[in-house]
This record gives C-alpha cells, sequence and structure tokens, in this order.
C-alpha cells in the first residue's frame, strides 16, 4: 500500500449504504453526495470513460452503468485501480444473466473483468416479502456475501486448473464481486465461442476438451459442471476453458453427475461436428485416466 492510500483504509464494507444495492433502492447514487465517496469516484471517472458514455465506444449504455456498478463496485473497481491491477475499464465484452464481462486495460496489458450483479431478478422478486420484516435483516448483504463467495471460487477454481497445465485464462486478483482475469481475444475483439465457429479438426478439439475434463478430475480434483461449446473460447488456434464459478471438487456429492453431464456435452458437439464419439466409450476413458 502506498502511503497516499487514504481512501482505501477510509471506505470500508460497513459504509457501504445497502439501500444503494441494486434492489427496491433503484439506481440511486445518492450515496455519491457523501464528500469520501465523491471523492473517490471524481479519482476513477476519468479511467471509467468507457462505461460512463464520455469514451469513444459507440455501444454506451447508461443502463448497463446503472445495472452493474453500484456503490459497492465501483469502490471495488476503486480498489483494484489503485492497486494497479487494472488502469482503465473499457466496455462490455458480453452480459450475462449473471454477470458482465468488460475489456479493460493495465500496464501488463488488456484485461478481462468479469462483474458479478449483486442483485439479480429472482432475488429481488424474494426480497420484497423478507426485507423490511423485522425478522429477518440484512438479507441484501448477505446475499452480497454469498456473490462474494462465488466469485472466491470461480477466482481458485481459475489458479487450481491453471497450476494443472490447463488452459484457462490466468485468475489475476478478486474483490468482492469483480474477477479480473487473462483477456483472451485480439485488439479488434475477444475470441469467439466454440459455439459460433466451425473449427478444422474436431476430432483433435474432442480429444482436447476429453484431456481437460479428465486433468480437471484426475489431478486438480474438479470437475468443471457447466462444460458445453458456450464455455469454450477458441483462442490462438485452441480451446480455452472459462466460466468456472461453478466447478466442484469430486467430494461434491453430485461430482460425478455433473462429470458425466461435462462427457456427455462435449460428445454431442463431438457427434454434431461428425466425430465418433460415443458417450460410454468416453466416459470410461476420461475415468481411467
Ligand atoms: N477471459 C476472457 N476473455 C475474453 N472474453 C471472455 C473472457 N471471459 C469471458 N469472456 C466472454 O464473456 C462471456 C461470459 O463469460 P462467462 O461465461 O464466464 O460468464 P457467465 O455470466 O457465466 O455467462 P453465461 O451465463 O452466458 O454463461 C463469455 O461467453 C465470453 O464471450
Ligand atoms: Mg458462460
Amino acid at each position: 500500500m502506498t502511503e497516499d492510500d487514504g481512501i482505501d483504509d477510509e471506505i470500508d464494507d460497513d459504509e457501504i449504504d445497502v439501500r444503494y444495492m441494486h434492489g427496491e433502492g433503484g439506481t440511486s447514487t445518492e450515496w455519491m453526495d457523501q464528500p469520501k465517496m465523491k471523492k473517490m469516484f471524481q479519482e476513477i471517472e476519468h479511467r471509467l470513460q468507457g462505461v460512463l458514455g464520455t469514451g469513444r465506444y459507440e455501444w454506451v449504455d447508461r443502463r448497463v452503468f446503472d445495472q452493474v456498478f453500484d456503490q459497492s463496485t465501483l469502490l471495488s473497481i476503486y480498489k483494484l485501480m489503485r492497486k494497479g491491477v487494472i488502469d482503465t475499464v473499457e466496455f462490455p465484452i458480453a452480459r450475462g444473466k449473471e454477470a458482465h464481462v468488460f475489456y479493460a486495460t493495465s500496464i501488463d496489458g488488456p484485461r478481462a473483468v468479469k462483474i458479478f450483479h449483486t442483485s439479480n431478478a429472482v432475488f429481488k422478486g424474494l426480497t420484497k416479502y423478507i426485507e423490511g420484516d423485522p425478522r429477518f435483516g440484512g438479507l441484501k448483504r448477505r446475499h452480497r456475501e454469498l456473490v462474494t463467495i462465488w466469485v472466491r471460487k470461480e477466482h481458485r477454481n481459475l489458479k487450481r486448473l491453471e497450476t494443472s497445465g490447463l488452459r484457462v485464462p490466468s485468475a489475476f486478483e478478486v474483490n468482492r464481486n469483480v474477477l479480473v482475469m487473462e483477456y483472451l481475444g485480439s485488439d479488434e475483439a475477444p475470441s469467439p465461442r466454440l459455439r459460433d465457429i466451425s473449427v478444422e479438426n474436431p476430432e483433435a478439439v474432442f480429444d482436447e476438451l476429453l484431456n481437460f475434463i479428465q486433468v480437471a478430475w484426475n489431478d486438480a480434483d474438479l470437475v468443471h459442471a457447466d462444460l458445453s461449446e458456450y464455455n469454450v473460447l477458441w483462442h490462438n488456434d485452441e480451446p480455452w476453458i472459462i466460466d468456472v464459478g461453478q466447478a466442484v471438487k469430486s467430494a461434491h456429492p453430485n461430482s460425478q453427475e455433473f462429470l458425466i453431464r461435462d462427457v456427455r456435452n462435449i460428445c454431442n458437439w463431438a457427434t454434431k461436428k461428425g466425430v465418433d464419439a460415443p458417450f460410454e466409450e468416453t466416459l470410461l476413458r476420461v475415468l481411467e485416466g
């Protein structure tokens, strides 16, 4: 930490006003009226030009900003910028139900920043009936804590898989609902999903994907649990596996069921591409290491 790290020390989690988290409170930016918060935001505003709508990107959509960057998230971004993990946040690469992925820069090169929503529609629907009932307090905070655990889990899973020599984006840092990882793509565009391209040699890709499942299971002791052509990026002529938040260890009571599902998805993909990929044999191949 540098000496002028004042705001980092001054603002901590307890100061995040849950009223300004997404939920019934909407997207209020009243919290910015607090001098400390204002100062924090002013410090990073110019590095968020892409997402704020003053940058050079055409996609800019104010709703994205309001939806994703609540007070807590801005604070996380601020801390990551302070630490030098990221320099600027530029534009969204993808928008999902659970998270937005942004293209960001750092002095060490481009980064992918996955920002998990701290509140989703289902959760919002439920809180209506619970928040405000004096018997149940702090629900939003607890939900946010759950999201934080999820993001840490994705971070740890990425590290674990990388340690086993598997092709996943390197995980750099997490802060609450924000995960910073290696950006897979070029200056022009992020790498496409396996789903969106046709590969020259599907047989070889099938083998690579099976190898991933096998090494993850036998060496990293993990099963991806959502492996499909949607969560594989085609990068530098190789398949890279992403979206590992839900991956579990073999000790998880459903791990074998997840493993079977992953193998089935990959077999289905391969079969669609004309590869001979019988499910039972393939599963045996994986299990026998
Ligand atoms: N490291 C990365 N580099 C480049 N693009 C990425 C990276 N990580 C994710 N993406 C892009 O963002 C999309 C969403 O990422 P991811 O699958 O991790 O999130 P998700 O919220 O689970 O999305 P979904 O619900 O659509 O599966 C990916 O399909 C991919 O296009
Ligand atoms: Mg995904």
